[in-house]
């Protein structure tokens, strides 16, 4: 069933909150906790369904879970020492957890199949495949490149050299897992870094793992196979992606100031601020630190008056999943944004070009999408009023709920359903700084 939810113009939103854990490094310290011999502690896991699907996934593997004490502690099985699952392997959501999976499984003498909900069933997989597939993993129908698919491990894989196709962090993730369980090196070469938590966690697991910039802007990060890693204690600072919608509903509420706590800087996530700035947002760094090996800080935002931007297409690894947000944002900025090279939008859980530029022309905002740019003309202000499809996206849900706070006319999004998948508290704490809902 359903779960409309509408979002009510909001004036200022002031006050402290802690965004969860990030959801990204989330499904790494289980994937590696399940993978170390001896426990790993993971404070400030991000407790939704996509995280939930990873910790049931290695659990499944033969790991074991447990909380204590406000943490949650992995009992690892060691490098190839998980067991083939009695059941399907079902992801719900989550492209992360499933992709980086296919990575871990393949270095097993195991089958396993791999399944989720009807937006994961239509996400390609081919990208992760054809790698591992020349590592030595096998598939029960050589012809499927979606889910439902049934896989073959074998404890044999090979070291290769791989240069992604596409700038994608679970990608090059999943060929460094299965690396784990190669004799020799393997290497994954970036068009573009991306995302670098399970480069920063494998070394903090003891894997012998190194990084090269080259002079075009590529990176090559290799990572030594048979490798033991042993179980240590993650922090986990708090989810850029999810802090983006307070962050962007803050700045175009009027009179707004807000501080976000403890929230993940990694220069790898951090296209979003950089934009914002360029826009002329007010967010100070407070108190920048390292957390669990991780750079983290407080945020304090103001609302600002806003311009027009044009978005490099190599910053959009560093902020792929706030594109939606940011569109938003964009309404409510002076003047043209130009977000460019977002050809990714078009394979994440919708077809987020497409339910971006559809959920503004329903809030009566002008957006085109030229190529694989994405164009927003903004007003300052933006009519609202409309209702928005989040089409099984819980980014597409959100932002268009922030817009809803910040327009004149309340908007309403047909089913928030998904927003659990990632952000379970958006609801909670964004009502908790003054926005309303109904
Ligand atoms: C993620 C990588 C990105 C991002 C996703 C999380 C990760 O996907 O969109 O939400 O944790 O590695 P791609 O690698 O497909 O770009």
């Amino acid at each position: 069933m359903s779960q409309p939810l509408t979002a009510v113009p909001t004036r200022a939103l002031a006050g402290t909150i802690r965004v969860p854990g990030d959801k990204s490094i989330s499904h790494r310290a289980l994937i590696l906790g399940a993978l170390a011999t001896g426990r790993t502690r993971i404070t400030g896991l991000l407790e939704a369904e996509d995280v939930m699907a990873t910790a049931k996934a290695v659990e499944a593997l033969g790991a074991r879970l447990r909380r204590v004490n406000g943490s949650v502690e992995v009992t690892g099985q060691g490098v190839g020492g998980l067991r083939a699952p009695a059941e399907d392997l079902d992801f719900g959501n989550s492209g992360t957890g499933s992709r980086l999976m296919l990575g871990v499984v393949a270095g097993h003498d195991m089958e396993a199949r791999f399944t989720g909900d009807a937006s994961l069933r239509r996400r390609p997989m081919a990208r992760v495949l054809k790698p591992l597939q020349r590592m030595g993993l096998s598939l029960d129908d050589e012809a499927r490149t979606t889910f439902p698919l049934t896989i073959r491990g074998t404890p044999d894989l090979v070291p290769i050299v791989y240069s992604l196709p596409v700038a994608s962090a679970q990608v090059k993730s999943a060929v460094l897992l299965a690396g784990l369980h190669a004799p020799g090196r393997t290497t994954v070469i970036e068009p573009i870094p991306t995302r670098d938590h399970t480069e920063r966690m494998l070394t903090h697991f003891g894997a012998e793992l190194s990084v090269k910039d080259e002079d075009d802007g590529r990176r090559a990060v290799t990572v030594r196979g048979d490798a033991e890693l042993t179980g240590a204690t993650i922090t986990i600072p708090g989810d850029p992606s999810s802090a983006a919608f307070a962050i962007a509903a803050a700045l175009m509420c009027e009179g707004s100031d807000v501080v976000l706590e403890g929230v993940l800087m990694n220069p790898t996530r951090t296209g979003f601020l950089d934009t914002v700035r360029d826009m002329g947002g007010d967010v100070e760094l407070l108190d920048l630190r390292l957390e669990g090996g991780e750079p983290a800080a407080d945020l304090r935002v103001w609302a600002s008056a806003l311009r027009g931007v044009e978005v490099p297409p190599e910053r959009a690894p560093s902020m792929i999943d706030e594109y939606p947000v940011l569109a938003v944002l964009a309404a409510f900025a002076q003047g043209e944004t130009r977000m460019r090279g977002l050809a990714e939008l078009r394979v994440k859980e919708s077809d987020r070009l497409a339910a971006t530029a559809a959920g503004l022309m329903a809030c009566g905002v002008e957006t085109g999408i030229e190529g694989d740019d994405l164009i927003v003309m903004g007003k300052g202000s933006a009519p609202g009023g409309g209702l928005v499809e989040a089409q099984l996206d819980h980014r597409i849900a959100m932002a268009f709920l922030t817009l809803g706070l910040g327009a004149e006319q309340p908007v309403t999004v047909d089913d928030i359903g998904m927003i659990a998948t990632s952000f379970p508290a958006f609801v909670p704490l964004m009502t908790k700084l003054g926005a309303q809902f109904r």
